[in-house]
C-alpha cells in the first residue's frame, strides 16, 4: 500500500428506514458537531438532531420544503441544496463533522451504487467523523461484508 494514497477514516452508518436513522442521533451527534443534513423535507430531523449538536444546516432539493422547514423552525438553518452537488455543499463554509443523508430516490438496491458515490464524495470532500445515511440498500449490503483479519 502506498503510504500517500488517500484512505478514507469516515464511519458510515446504514439505516432502514426514518425510525432507525433518528435512533442514530443520541448515540452518534455529540455537543461539539457541525451537522449537514441532506433531505431535510419539513425539518423534523433537523430539529432532533439540533438539540443535540453545536450548530445544523438542514438542505433539501425542493425549495418548497426549505420554506416550509423555515417556517416550521424559524431558529434554525435551512438551505435549498441538490445532495449530489458536493461543491454548493462545500460552498456552505462549514467544516461538518457529521452528515445525514435520507434523500427521496436512493432506497432501491438499483441505487446502491449511487449512494456510495455519494457518501465517498461527501467523506472525501468534508472527511466527516461520520456519515448517517438513511438506505436499506447499503445496510443490507454492509451487513454482507467481512473486513477479514488475519488470526497471526
Ligand atoms: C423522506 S424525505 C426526508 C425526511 C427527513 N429525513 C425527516 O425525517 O424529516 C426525503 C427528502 O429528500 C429530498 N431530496 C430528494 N432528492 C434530493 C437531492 N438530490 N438533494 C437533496 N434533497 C433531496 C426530497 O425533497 C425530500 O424532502
Amino acid at each position: 500500500m502506498n503510504e500517500k494514497q488517500f484512505r478514507m477514516n469516515t464511519m458510515m452508518v446504514a439505516t432502514r428506514n426514518v425510525k432507525e436513522y433518528r435512533e442514530t442521533i443520541p448515540v452518534w451527534v455529540n455537543k461539539d458537531d457541525v451537522v449537514l443534513v441532506i433531505g431535510c423535507e419539513w425539518g423534523t430531523t433537523t430539529q432532533i438532531i439540533a438539540a443535540h449538536c453545536r450548530e445544523v444546516i438542514g438542505t433539501d432539493i425542493s425549495p418548497e420544503c426549505v420554506q416550509r422547514a423555515r417556517e416550521r423552525h424559524p431558529d434554525l438553518r435551512f438551505e435549498v441544496l441538490d445532495g449530489f452537488d458536493v461543491r454548493a455543499a462545500y460552498n456552505l463554509g462549514k467544516q461538518f463533522t457529521k452528515v445525514y443523508i435520507d434523500i427521496s430516490g436512493i432506497s432501491g438496491y438499483r441505487s446502491l451504487l449511487d449512494v456510495i458515490s455519494l457518501l465517498n464524495m461527501y467523506a472525501t470532500v468534508f472527511r466527516p467523523e461520520a456519515i448517517i445515511v438513511k438506505s436499506g440498500a447499503l445496510k443490507h449490503f454492509a451487513a454482507h461484508c467481512i473486513a477479514w483479519r488475519s488470526d497471526s
